[in-house]
């Protein structure tokens, strides 16, 4: 395992698939590097891409409305994705891609640990929970996986396309501010 600054470094540098021959930046997280909640995204889009910062277009914007409903920003919890470097054309990231770039996302669990994980949307969700995860029928769900409690929401992208999906993610975002307290109060 390696410490946050090389950890950054090693991934500035990263040429394990072939995003890094497109990328701009390599998007590798933002915020609070002791946060008890960490949210993880599937891949950088274009402005993220520009500004080497997770969640800065038009679907960040949203994300932190939601996570103001539940007393969160950016100094509170840790925000990351499955792929640091951005896909062409935004298409999903490759299978491939996301073996290759896992590591690091782990490692930042690692040196987070953080008591909750929300991935938001089916890439992340597939690939943090469970491989045949149903993000329709299963959003808002707790799973513990080594000690960690984990449940997925829609992608804040699928929430700006989709209004009908908000009042379920509304509902989702309050039992995440429940977990956050009953777990802090535990502790
Ligand atoms: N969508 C994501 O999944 N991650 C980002 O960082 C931006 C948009």
């Amino acid at each position: 395992m390696l410490h946050w600054e090389e950890l950054k470094k090693t991934c500035a540098d990263c040429t394990r698939c072939a995003l890094c021959d497109t990328r701009h930046n390599v998007v590798f997280g933002v915020g609070n590097e002791t946060a008890d909640i960490l949210f993880i995204g599937e891949g950088p889009g274009e402005q993220e891409d520009l500004q080497g910062i997770p969640f800065v277009g038009a679907a960040g914007k949203f994300l932190d409305d939601m996570l103001s409903i539940i007393d969160i920003d950016r100094t509170n919890c840790y925000i990351a994705n499955i792929v640091k470097c951005r896909p062409p054309h935004n298409r999903d990231p490759l299978e491939t891609e996301q073996d290759a770039c896992i590591g690091y996302l782990r490692n930042q669990v690692a040196l987070i640990r953080p008591k909750i994980i929300v991935c938001l949307g089916r890439i992340a969700a597939k690939r943090v929970i469970r491989e045949d995860y149903r993000i329709t029928k299963e959003h808002g769900t707790w799973t513990e996986k080594n000690g960690v409690w984990m449940t997925a929401i829609y992608h804040p992208a699928a929430l700006l396309r989709d209004v009908s999906k908000r009042p379920e993610t509304f509902d989702d975002l309050l039992s995440i501010r429940q977990k956050l307290r009953q777990l802090a109060a535990e502790t």
